[in-house]
């Protein structure tokens, strides 16, 4: 299933980190506040068990989340979804997967991987801004299938309709959340209009 967050509060950040003139602490700042906007929605649906709490005024019953949350970035630019995350749910875990796109084949080439012991009970994460041609986020949902995980959610900031069908295709089971759903994929792979490379727009390269 595929969400597109169509919020005007995400749609607003997103189209200030879409501007050419945006540098990266501004990018860097709206991008941590979508995360926490996104994560509100993505985890609607998070297991939770009963609970009786003792309130100043008398006993609740009330609900408390029953499961491990694991956050999974796909390096680099997939890092900078976590703080944002992280502000909502301080307990989760975070795993690493390093996968970068060969420029010339765009094909994705796996650099590093590293995983808490949860992985296959909890609900994983899987981070990054970008889907274009959706091999990266294909790699790193196969690496942690792979691993025991089930419950996969597949979050990313902008979607191009190549990658959805892709990702899609290869992982029907793994719910994909996007906050803009885009035009098209240009010659090189870039997302279009997209907001450029959003690693490079992160951290401040190039
Ligand atoms: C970007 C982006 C995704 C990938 C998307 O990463 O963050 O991981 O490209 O493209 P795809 O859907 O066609 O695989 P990049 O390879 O530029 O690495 P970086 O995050 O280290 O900059
Ligand atoms: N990676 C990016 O960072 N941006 C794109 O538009 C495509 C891939």
């Amino acid at each position: 299933m595929v969400t597109v967050l169509n919020h005007p509060l995400i749609t607003h950040k997103l189209a200030i980190m879409r501007m050419e003139e945006t540098g990266h602490k501004d990018f860097r700042e709206n991008l941590d506040e979508i995360a926490s906007l996104m994560a509100y929605e993505v985890c609607r649906d998070l297991p939770v068990k009963d609970v009786e709490v003792k309130t100043p005024m008398g006993l609740c019953n009330t609900q408390m989340l029953d499961t491990e949350v694991i956050l999974v970035p796909i390096l680099r630019a997939g890092m900078g979804l976590v703080n944002g995350i992280m502000d909502l749910m301080p307990t989760a875990k975070v795993g690493f997967i390093g996968i970068y796109r060969d420029e010339r084949t765009l094909e994705p080439v796996e650099y590093f991987a590293k995983f808490p012991k949860e992985l296959a009970e909890g609900v994983v994460l899987v981070l990054d801004p970008m889907l274009a041609t959706g091999g990266s986020a294909i790699t790193a949902v196969d690496m942690i299938k792979k691993r025991g995980a089930k419950n996969i959610k597949m979050v990313c900031l902008v979607g191009a309709p190549e990658g959805v069908e892709a990702f899609e295709k290869a992982h029907p089971d793994v719910d994909l959340y996007l906050a803009a759903l885009d035009d098209h994929l240009n010659e090189i792979g870039y997302i279009v209009p997209g907001l450029g490379d959003a690693g490079d727009r992160i951290y401040g390269t190039k």
